[in-house]
């Protein structure tokens, strides 16, 4: 077998099946930027390289996906945390016209240029921990230009860094001042006029919303995934992550990709999920930082099968945070996760959340060889340790 490169004297964690997939004397061969065999070197084919690299024992996964993000954004939220510091609740903030229609003012005020060069450095701090897929979503415009200079900014972040980029149109995240209180006139507007054009331009690879008392109801949803089903995308669903109104039932519906935060989901909710194949998305960062207390039950989740990735929620009000590897910490700490559960979830399990598992998320022949190389001597080490980042080299489509 011919191959471009071969990373040899490597432990693998595959992810490929259910588990871990780990092989203790493995190699990864990668043709074209594809993988043409991740396994043991006893089970290998011969393969003639034109360049090997000695991983040395080091431990190599799938590069990681944040299958969760709103990192494109203009300003930050820290006089709000401040505000929080001092008693006040993230819902009081949003109530009184702070939250995210303050990110949205920032944001309408920013080029797209600038909303580039602002989410670089956080984007940056993702790739040095071995992110590879990156999904961003909008929701700081919340009209249509905005929302498309948004999804542009993203789009640009995948062609200025070695970085697969999904993106993600959640016009309905917020009510904007000048609806004036009208949450279905703009749904409207959202349906029929920003949706539209944000498919034209080819900048939206999936739908979101936010089903909550403070921003829609799951009837307002409800027609934004209608519309969203009438252009052929997939949906996903900001869903009890406050209070339980119901919207993992109305993703699962849908056949949402995936439904996030949950919080206060309940056993119906969670049954729905598993019926549709709909993943849940766990975001520890934004439960820990808006000091939430409800815990989504991982218990139920479990017992009915339905598959759990984790994400980051990058974004300046309920989650500040650019690390997977904290995000794994967290979710293990905070969430009670396994080492494997944390592993599957910003790896397989979030290239199923983005409906990619046919190109990333495990070690397998014919996928993007997207490798994360790490100097540590078992994996729980990626999931145990609190900000120290232990990537050896960071590999997106074989280079
Ligand atoms: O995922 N839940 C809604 N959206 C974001 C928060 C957005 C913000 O506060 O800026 C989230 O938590
Ligand atoms: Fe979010």
């Amino acid at each position: 077998m011919q191959c471009d490169r071969l990373w040899k004297n490597a432990r693998l964690a595959t992810l490929a099946g259910d588990g871990l997939g780990l092989v203790e004397d493995g190699l990864v061969a990668a043709h074209d930027g594809r993988i043409v065999f991740a396994g043991a070197t006893a089970e290998a084919p011969s393969i003639n390289a034109d360049e090997t690299i000695d991983c040395d024992g080091r431990w190599v996964t799938p590069g990681l996906v944040d299958c969760h993000t709103h990192i494109v954004y203009g300003g930050n939220r820290a006089h709000e945390f401040e505000l929080r510091l001092a008693g006040a609740s993230y819902e009081e903030i949003a109530r009184a016209g702070g939250g995210i229609v303050s990110t949205m003012r920032a944001t309408r005020a920013a080029t797209e240029e600038e909303l580039v060069a602002s989410a670089l450095p956080r984007v940056d701090t993702l790739i040095a921990e071995g992110v590879t897929t990156l999904e961003i979503k909008s929701g700081y415009g919340l009209d249509t230009a905005a929302e498309m200079k948004s999804l542009r900014a993203a789009r640009r972040i995948g062609e200025v860094r070695p970085l697969s980029v999904k993106t993600t149109f959640l016009g309905a995240h917020a009510l904007p001042p000048e609806a004036k209180g009208d949450k279905d006139a703009y749904i409207a507007v959202v349906c029929d006029e920003m949706l539209p054009a944000v498919v034209k331009a080819g900048l939206a690879d999936a739908v979101d919303g936010f089903c909550e008392g403070i921003a829609f109801t799951p009837q307002q949803i409800e027609r934004v995934f209608e519309a969203a089903k009438a252009k052929g995308l997939r949906v996903r669903l900001h869903a009890e992550q406050l209070s339980n109104l119901h919207g993992a039932s109305l993703a699962a519906r849908y056949n949402a990709l995936s439904a996030d935060h949950l919080e206060h989901i309940d056993e119906t909710g969670v049954k729905a999920l598993a019926q549709a194949g709909t993943v849940a998305v766990l975001l520890p960062g934004a439960f820990y930082f808006v000091r939430e207390t409800h815990k989504p039950s991982v218990d139920l989740l479990r017992q009915h099968g339905v598959k759990i990735a984790l994400a980051s929620d990058s974004n300046p009000g309920t989650s500040p945070l650019t690390s997977l590897l904290l995000a794994m910490n967290m979710g293990a700490t905070l969430f009670r996760l396994t080492v494997d559960e944390c592993l599957a979830g910003v790896t397989r399990e979030a290239a199923r959340a983005l409906g990619c598992l046919d190109d990333v998320g495990t070690l397998e022949a014919g996928k993007w060889c997207d490798l994360a190389i790490w100097d540590i001597e078992r994996p729980a080490e990626l999931v145990y340790r609190m900000g120290f980042n232990p990537l050896h080299a960071r590999v997106w489509r074989g280079r």
